[in-house]
């Protein structure tokens, strides 16, 4: 069951042949796909031998199969996590009953829904990614760029799938979309605003790993608890490629703080300006981009109070990430207090699930800072990474546009419009960043502005030729 079937045009483990309406459905989806790939994939690289891995099955030893292919050569295909037996809605009023093989009518409209705005995240990403393989700190750290974007090609044709397979019409219009929306585009942008910002540097890419893969991960958390069980499925197996992009993130933001660190030693001083002129990024400049990329990844779950995130839980939709580690999962008789710009209210537990989802997102996040700050202390400097408070520069809930510090304390909105560009990169911070995305790709050399990673990929060395590029 686990195999994926490598000799169809399309690899999948879900048996697409035996269903000849939906093998003709994704056959003439694909070239437009790879029509997308090529017009706002990766720019320049598409002869390169990249070295990546591939899904060869499901289980714990088949997902992760290495080789040097060339990206429009990638076998981008359909994979299910294998099913669970007799498994039983896990929350929502109609726990306990037999998970859905199909999508009830009643729920086609939102589940389509929540399929979509996930979907176009994947793409999305590819497209905000494409121009930095021409600014890459080192091989290394290119071949993992493009593990991201193949992989994220691939959570397109997951999402394509099960629009294709269990929405008949709309869901083949909706595919269709998925790849007319475009990333920062004036008149057809992406659904999202943070996939709307462009990165065009290394350290807001590492900061979009961070924190926006991580918001990936929750609701691919979220959504594998769902009641559909072929969404539960495809979102579990995504989950598995996803904790490659947050080490990505994780490892480069690390290798970032390293170097600067090594460069104050060097030169004996933490003012920004000496660091900056010897090559490396500031801490305060670093603390800048953290609390952008924070703060924008946190709008993505939504408002504090929402009425759809409480019926997509009470209905079996959506469930909270980890689910089985609550104890009430009908959160029918439950309360939380939510301190909103007027004050302290007591709001229905099912109606706060976006704020409690936001929540353990946080704690998420603190676990790399804790690393970073060990370091910081080690190296014996004051100054500790942090990040905002859930009220700064939200453009979604109660505190929306909201003058805010990061620390979450309201201040005079005039005050608040001068300062932020202390708290977010100003336009000569992101002019600074830019000045060091200087490409390097001898095998093994790393840019000055960041450490080498402790190991290469798949027990390789770290100077191992991960691109050959012709
Ligand atoms: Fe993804
Ligand atoms: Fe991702």
């Amino acid at each position: 069951m686990s195999g994926i079937n490598y000799s169809e045009k399309i690899p999948n483990n879900v048996n697409i042949a035996g269903d000849r309406t939906l093998q003709r459905a994704l056959e003439h989806w694909q070239p437009k796909f790879l029509g997308w790939w090529q017009a706002l994939g990766p720019t320049d690289f598409q002869g390169a031998d990249v070295y990546l891995r591939t899904a060869i099955s499901v289980d714990a030893q088949g997902w992760a199969h290495y080789g040097a292919v060339k990206m429009p050569d990638y076998r981008w295909g359909i994979f299910l996590a294998d099913p669970a037996a007799e498994r039983k809605i896990g929350f929502g009023d109609q726990m306990g009953q037999p998970v859905w093989q199909q999508v009830p009518g009643e729920y086609r409209s939102t589940l389509r829904r929540l399929i979509v705005t996930q979907g176009d995240t994947e793409p999305a990403s590819v497209e905000q990614q494409r121009l930095l393989g021409h600014t890459c700190p080192s091989m290394y750290d290119l071949r993992n760029l493009f593990q991201i974007n193949v992989e994220e090609g691939r959570h397109l044709w997951a999402m394509v799938y099960l629009l294709h397979a269990y929405f008949g019409r709309d869901g083949r219009e909706e595919a269709e979309e998925l790849l007319a929306r475009h990333s920062g585009d004036a008149d057809k942008p992406r659904i999202l605003t943070t996939f709307n910002e462009p990165i065009s540097d290394w350290l807001s890419l590492f900061c979009f790993t961070y924190f926006t893969d991580r918001d990936g991960k929750y609701q691919l958390k979220s959504l594998s608890e769902s009641a559909f069980d072929p969404l539960s499925r495809t979102c579990r197996f995504m989950l598995t490629e996803e904790a490659h992009h947050m080490f990505v993130g994780e490892t480069g933001l690390g290798r970032v703080v390293k170097r600067t660190l090594e460069v104050m030693k060097q030169i004996g001083s933490d003012d920004p300006a000496r660091v900056r002129a010897a090559g490396a990024v500031d801490l305060p400049t670093l603390q800048k981009y953290l609390n952008f990329w924070c703060s924008s990844s946190l709008d993505l779950f939504g408002s504090e109070i929402s009425s759809n995130s409480a019926a997509n839980f009470a209905n079996g939709l959506k469930g909270r990430p980890d689910e089985d580690q609550y104890e009430d999962h009908v959160l029918r008789e439950k309360t939380l207090s939510l301190v909103t710009p007027e004050g302290e209210q007591q709001v229905p537990m099912l109606n706060a699930l976006n704020e409690v989802m936001r929540e353990s997102y946080l704690k998420d996040c603190e676990i790399g800072l804790k690393r970073w700050n060990r370091q910081i202390e080690r190296a014996g400097h004051p100054l500790r990474l942090t990040l905002p408070s859930t009220r700064f520069r939200r453009s979604i809930g109660a505190w929306a546009g909201k003058p805010v510090d990061p620390q979450g304390k309201i201040m005079e909105k005039e005050l608040y419009e001068k300062t932020l560009t202390t708290w977010i990169p100003s336009a000569s911070d992101r002019a600074f960043v830019h000045s060091l995305m200087q490409r390097v790709v001898e095998p093994g050399k790393m840019a000055g502005w960041i450490a080498p990673p402790e190991r290469g990929v798949n027990n390789l060395p770290v100077e191992y030729e991960y691109v050959k590029l012709h």
